[in-house]
């Protein structure tokens, strides 16, 4: 006889205990812990075979497109057959809406299952209607037993497996409440199962919580192959489409959308929109090119360093790491003599996006510089660069693509680290090569 054994399960990291915590001693959360029934039964499953490497067939051909090509490039080129992929983000941020129209592309496959715990096949017919979807392919199921989905799967034989959303998909084998980490996790591994198994692109939409992980945070991410995080403040229309994990193809590739009133439209040129509202000739802005993925992306860097009217000045970094902003503040002090200890600084990379990595330092560097010395950096001008922490200007890659997308939106001088001129292009602009932040102040501002 399988036993049944009660266990208590934090839902914010999946710590498990064989009693009840007011606190999690893993992760630290209070108040995290719920019952949940863990069934002691083997899964009768057969061993793995073994495969000689060289014979295995890569899965990377087998990729579909989903006809959205912001969409394609953040799954690495189309999504890959078998493959499971969760698309996470804020409720209301867009995912349905993305995924019924990735479906038009995707019902080349064929038949596509779409569940939905949350809304009614009307309302999903509504907004199929305004995206104009129209296909006879798509066979939508007001389901949320993971039982009763696998049992329809199996039945039906889909080519493609939407799940919208895991979070009110339950388990009846398990006595906690959807979205548990335990249903969460469960349901998952299922559905995963099935997928995999038939060779067929699964889609898992999961609300991020509070916290800012998907549910029973985390939980999921180690399951599934692509993570993909739909980003964008509510307030505007833009969404940034971002992988985080993806194990056929790069992370940091992003695709870029705008919310219209037929759905989303892909925006082809990010650059022009984030450079779009960027005032001229006034101190605190400037123009640095990062790279996500495989696309170059101009972006506005703003800072605004005003008198601290405290005894502690605050520090604010929004879309840029906050410890970053920090070390770069501290270069300034001692290399070049900037005191920024009774100031506030406020650093802000404009359009909600988010750069990661230290090309943008010496954007960073010349905004705060430009706000504090309220001087505007000459218009048409564009600088990168990581800055390391004796105040030099270190080699970035791929300098070629990220000057050629400059020229592109017709910027005319570039401020970049001298080591990345060697092998440098002719690009009909001045592109000037700096050792450290001092020189590249002194081009800048002077
Ligand atoms: P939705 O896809 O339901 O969000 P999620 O699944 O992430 O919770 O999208 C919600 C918002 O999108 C909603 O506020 C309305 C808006 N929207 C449009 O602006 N245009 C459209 O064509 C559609 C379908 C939705
Ligand atoms: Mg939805």
């Amino acid at each position: 006889m399988p036993r049944s054994k009660i266990i208590y399960q934090c839902q914010s990291c999946g710590y498990t205990t064989g009693k009840w915590l007011g606190k999690c001693p893993d992760c630290g959360t209070w108040n995290s812990f719920v019952e949940e029934h863990h069934s002691q039964k083997l899964r009768g499953r057969e061993a793995a075979k073994p495969f000689v490497l060289s014979e295995i067939t890569s899965p990377q051909g087998n990729r579909s497109s989903t006809a959205i090509k912001e969409f394609d490039r953040t799954l690495g080129g189309g999504v890959v057959l078998g493959s499971v992929v969760l698309i996470g983000g804020d409720p209301g941020i867009g995912k349905s809406t993305l995924l019924l129209q990735a479906l038009k592309g995707l019902t080349a496959l064929g038949k596509v299952l779409y569940v939905s715990g949350e809304e009614s096949p009307e309302q999903i017919k509504m907004r199929a209607d305004r995206l104009k979807v129209k296909s006879s392919d798509i066979i939508l199921l007001p389901e949320t037993s993971l039982e009763g989905i696998i049992s329809v799967a199996h039945e039906m034989d889909p080519r493609v497996i939407v799940i919208d959303s895991i979070q009110t998909i339950f388990s009846l084998e398990l006595p906690s409440a959807p979205g548990s980490v335990g249903q969460v996790r469960e349901c998952a591994t299922k559905l995963m199962f099935f997928a995999k198994k038939h060779g067929i692109p699964l889609f898992i939409i999961g609300h991020v919580t509070k916290e800012g992980a998907i549910a029973g945070p985390r939980v999921l991410e180690h399951i599934v192959d692509t993570v993909l995080y739909f980003e964008g403040d509510r307030s505007s229309p833009f969404r940034i489409l971002r992988a985080v994990k993806n194990r056929f193809g790069s992370t940091n590739e992003i695709g870029v959308f705008e919310m219209t009133e037929a759905g989303f439209r892909e925006v082809d040129n990010p650059s022009e929109l984030f450079l779009s509202e960027r005032p001229v000739d006034i101190p605190g802005s400037v123009v640095t090119v990062s790279l996500e993925g495989t696309r170059p992306l101009l972006v506005e860097i703003q800072a605004l360093v005003s008198t601290s009217s405290f005894g502690v000045p605050r520090r604010t970094a929004l879309g840029i790491d906050y410890n970053r902003v920090n070390l770069l503040i501290a270069v300034l002090d001692k290399r070049i003599g900037m005191h920024l200890g009774s100031m506030d600084v406020f650093v802000n990379v404009v359009g909600g996006l988010r750069i990661e990595e230290p090309a943008a330092d010496i954007g960073i560097v010349a905004a705060i510089t430009s706000s504090f010395r309220n001087v505007a950096v000459k218009p048409g001008t564009f600088v990168f660069g990581e800055v390391g922490l004796s105040g030099e200007l270190r080699a970035i890659s791929q300098a070629d693509v990220r000057i050629k997308e400059a020229v592109k939106l017709g910027f005319k001088r570039g401020v970049i680290p001298v080591s990345n001129t060697n092998r440098l292009k002719d690009f009909n602009i001045d592109v000037i090569g700096v050792k450290n932040v001092e020189e590249a102040l002194e081009i800048l501002f002077f």
